[in-house]
């Protein structure tokens, strides 16, 4: 592995050391991506140079390519690395660079800020969360107008094929970024134990941790540039954190300094050492016993690792310098005895590392230098150098990762009406809605599959048709799929038969012997997120069966292979036959049918099983319409199962896509039910209005569907931007009605949300209002939606389960009546 490689090369080093210094081998990063970011050209900063940002070696998800010019350049003239701040990358929408990682392991995260107003963005007002996929960097940041910069440094250790870097802009605010970096550094730079100070213990766990450098300071010397630095680290001088100045005094060297066992100009470079700040001594003999105090502001109720650099540059002789040092007035080393620590060598560079617990209430760490009690001998003491860095607490990030996709399904689906991830066969449908009475055994359920393991549970489908899969144990039904058959069925998974590219990987159209119409998704072997995906996803699909929810035929998982093959839908996404394409217009009732039936699947996933499924990513592209336009819902490789009984919600990373994201679940990386009925809300939206959820092409308000129809809707006036093919048609009352729940969805906080069913009950009360015969059958109508209301209340969650009872019945009645008229109303010209 390459962190062992990297301890031996430590090892090593140190035998060499006493003699060698400091290697002119300079530290080479494996990954080292320096970006200007919103610049077309390179910028070279002192002997480091911050490439364009052309995204030509990573890639940047973001569905607007928004570049900010400074003004008035001159503003910047005077700051250190003044031409980083030229231009900034502005973020209207969630947004992501993604980085391959060469080698995983410790990286420096680093972050440039310049806030400034131009024309067009008002960068000073921003606020914006960034986050990893493991966990947050920065929440509602605010780089504020009156700190002309900020820059953010942090350590972390990347465990991944690559660092997906996510910003989310804050309600009515953009995010930017100015300049970044992501670069390795040596995993010895940050140990995994450190003493902690208040408790004496030990802090375990610290080389997995993620780090913000708070303060990084050359005791006594100058400021250090980057350039001076083997892992470009500025240290800042430390006068004025002094509590009490003249205490202090500076001291430096001129000779060469050596490096201790396992140290290394990584860990910081000799000029940090060559100076350091000293106790003055004039007072010696009149035994003056004081200490010397640095006094920092911090964040309370965080760990703190505190790293002090030692070197003895005052020393004429070995064993003459003792002292004590402190944290937050607990002692770290009662004894700081340098010629020991150093193995008996002067000018040898070394440090300590502590933990020191900041409680809640305190924003002070203060570092000491005092004389020890130690032999009684003259009262000095030495800092060379000090770097304080945050242990940061959050446990997860959010991850933005469909932007490059979405626009490739807008492609797609304009080309095939299709970006879906699943599609159907009405035949199988049919069938399996006939057998459902006669053969009630065998269509019943999915055992949940052992992924990997078990050949034994292998059921023979090798040149078998699908019908005859052969039956698992406990008579339960399962499929399993041979890769031949499946190549067989999509022809060599030919290119010309993709009908939609996913997360996951690609869709096939396919044909069984049986002529089964299927829809194949292969997955990328190599993803492990997706092998995660493709498990969650036969494990779900196994368990759930609806008549709204896209239903899973088989799998196949030989030669690594991650198929899931799905019915096949007839008619696409909902997003297809609503834009982008020149799929006929759906009129409003044949809208609301398919809302309904969406919201029939969603809520069976919420409540049909002991613990809710959380869908994570709904949106019209996975709502997809069988030969009738009856509503499905597809794919579940992102679904969490729901929050335990005595929880309330799922902590997870954020998983889903632009424009349907809720900000709560952003917010607070908290999932519930409601993160489902905000994306739902969003669909609504653009049911009503037939436009992308999120169009970079329209000007900068209308740019969100989300925030651009709660604006229309709460001036009462959401009419005025519904889709002009169905505005003259649609009842007032009805669109009143959708219009509520579309804005109930949409609140801010989840609690504020309706569930699912409350949604699914205002749906139907719309299409009653719709269907209403005549404005004055007030009174009829009302009955109606009374009887409804108890129906749809009994319907909960065993509706439509295969074996459910006589409720069911009458509840399938009631939907097959409805969506029958639709049947009867549509011109049978959908077809493809
Ligand atoms: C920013 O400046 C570059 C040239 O430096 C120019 O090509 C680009 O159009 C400018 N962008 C904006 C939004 O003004
Ligand atoms: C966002 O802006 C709208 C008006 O543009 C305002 O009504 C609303 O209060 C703002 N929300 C926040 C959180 O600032
Ligand atoms: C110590 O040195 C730094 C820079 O070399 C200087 O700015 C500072 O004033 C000096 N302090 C004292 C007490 O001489
Ligand atoms: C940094 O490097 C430059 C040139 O390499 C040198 O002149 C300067 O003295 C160095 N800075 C410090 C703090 O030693
Ligand atoms: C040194 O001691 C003398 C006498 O006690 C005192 O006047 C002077 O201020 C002291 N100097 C410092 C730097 O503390
Ligand atoms: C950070 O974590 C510690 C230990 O888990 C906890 O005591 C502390 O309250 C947390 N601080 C913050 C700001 O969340
Ligand atoms: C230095 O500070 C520590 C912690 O506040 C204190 O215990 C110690 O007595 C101080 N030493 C002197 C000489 O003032
Ligand atoms: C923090 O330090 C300041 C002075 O630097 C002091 O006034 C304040 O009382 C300290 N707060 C605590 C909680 O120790």
């Amino acid at each position: 592995m390459a962190s062992s490689q990297l301890e031996l090369g430590f090892l090593f080093f140190f035998f060499l050391i006493p003699n060698l210094r400091n290697s002119a081998n300079a530290f080479t990063p494996a990954d080292n991506y320096l970006i200007d970011c919103g610049s077309l050209s390179s910028t070279t900063i002192g002997a480091r140079v911050f490439v364009a940002d052309d995204g030509r070696a990573w890639t940047l998800n973001t569905p607007t390519d928004i570049v900010a010019n400074i003004s008035s350049p001159s503003s910047v003239a005077s700051l250190a690395s003044s031409s980083l701040y030229l231009n900034a990358r502005v973020f209207t929408a969630p947004s992501s660079y993604t980085f391959p990682i060469k080698q995983q392991g410790r990286h420096f995260i680093r972050l440039y800020f310049f806030p400034f107003d131009n024309q067009q963005w008002k960068l000073t007002a921003a606020q914006f969360s960034v986050s990893t996929q493991d966990s947050m960097l920065l929440e509602n940041f605010r780089p504020r107008a009156d700190s002309a910069t900020a820059f953010k440094e942090f350590s972390t250790n990347i465990g991944h094929d690559s660092l997906i870097l996510s910003f989310l802009p804050g309600t009515n605010s953009t995010a930017f970024v100015s300049a970044l970096e992501v670069v390795s550094v040596p995993d010895n730079l940050i140990l995994n134990t450190a003493q902690i100070v208040n408790t004496k213990a030990a802090y375990q766990g610290l080389s997995a941790q993620q780090l913000e450098t708070v303060y990084r300071l050359n005791m006594g010397g100058p400021l250090i540039f980057p350039d001076n630095d083997t892992l470009a680290r500025t240290w800042a001088q430390d006068g004025a954190f002094l509590v009490v100045s003249s205490l202090a005094q500076n001291v430096s060297y001129t000779g060469p300094i050596n490096y201790a066992a396992g140290n290394s100009p990584e860990i910081a470079p000799q000029f940090v050492y060559a100076t350091a700040t000293e106790l003055v001594n004039e007072n010696v003999t009149v035994n003056a016993r004081f200490n010397v105090t640095w006094m920092f502001k911090v964040e309370s109720g965080f760990n703190f690792l505190v790293r002090m650099h030692f070197c003895d540059i005052v020393s004429q002789a070995l064993n003459n310098l003792y002292f004590s040092s402190y944290i937050n007035t607990w002692a770290a080393a009662s004894v700081v005895d340098l010629s020991s620590l150093s193995s008996n060598a002067l000018h040898t560079a070394l440090f300590l590392d502590y933990v020191v617990q900041v409680p809640p209430g305190s924003n002070n760490l203060s570092v000491s230098i005092g004389p020890s009690n130690f032999n009684n001998g003259p009262a000095d003491g030495i800092l060379n150098g000090l770097e304080i860095m945050k242990i940061s607490n959050s446990s997860s990030g959010f991850v933005v990762d469909s932007g490059s996709k979405s626009h490739i399904g807008v492609i797609l689906g304009a080309v095939f009406g299709v970006l879906a991830v699943l599609i159907v066969a009405v035949v199988v449908f049919c069938l399996f809605r006939r057998r459902k009475k006669a053969k009630k055994q065998h269509s019943k359920a999915w055992i949940p599959f052992s992924i990997n393991g078990g050949t034994s549970q292998s059921l023979a489908s090798r040149g078998s048709n699908l019908t005859t899969a052969t039956s698992g144990q406990n008579g339960n039904l399962g499929y399993r799929f041979s890769f031949i058959v499946l190549q067989e069925a999509t022809n060599s998974f030919d290119e010309n038969w993709v009908i939609g590219v996913g997360g996951f990987g690609k869709v096939y159209k396919g044909a069984l012997r049986d002529e089964t119409k299927v829809a194949v998704k292969r997955g990328n072997p190599k993803s492990q997120q997706g092998l995660n995906e493709f498990r969650t996803e036969i494990e779900l699909l196994s368990r759930l069966r609806h008549r709204h929810l896209v239903s899973l035929i088989g799998y196949c998982d030989e030669r690594n292979e991650m198929i899931l093959v799905y019915e096949y839908m007839e008619e696409g996404t909902l997003k297809s036959h609503l834009y982008g394409s020149d799929l006929p217009n759906l009129n409003w009732v044949q809208r609301l049918e398919i809302c309904i039936g969406s919201a029939r699947g969603l809520h069976y996933l919420h409540t049909g099983s002991a613990k809710a499924i959380i869908h994570r990513d709904v949106k019209s592209a996975n709502i997809l319409l069988d030969e009738n336009l009856m509503a499905k819902v597809a794919d579940f490789g992102l679904s969490k199962t729901g929050p335990e009984l005595d929880q309330t919600h799922v902590s997870t990373a954020v998983k889903g896509s632009f424009g349907y994201l809720d900000p709560e679940y952003f917010r607070r990386q908290q999932l519930t039910e409601k993160s489902d009925v905000y994306s739902f809300g969003v669909v609504l939206l653009e049911v009503l209005c037939a436009r992308p959820v999120i169009d970079p092409t329209l000007p900068r308000e209308m740019v969100n569907l989300a925030e651009w129809g709660m604006k229309w809707q709460k001036r009462g006036e959401l009419d005025q931007i519904i889709d002009a093919r169905i505005a003259g048609s649609i009842k007032p009352d009805s669109l009143r009605k959708f219009a509520e729940t579309v804005e109930k969805c949409l609140a801010d906080f989840g609690v504020e949300r309706p569930t699912m069913g409350d949604v699914l009950w205002n749906l139907e009360y719309a299409l009653q209002l719709q269907e209403a015969e005549s404005p004055d059958s007030e009174v009829n109508s009302i009955n109606r939606i009374t009887e409804l209301a108890s129906r749809v209340q009994n319907m909960n969650n065993l509706a439509t389960i295969p074996d459910a009872g006589a409720a069911t019945a009458s509840l399938n009645d009631l939907s097959d009546v409805s969506m029958s008229r639709v049947f009867s109303q549509l011109i049978k010209s959908e077809g493809r």
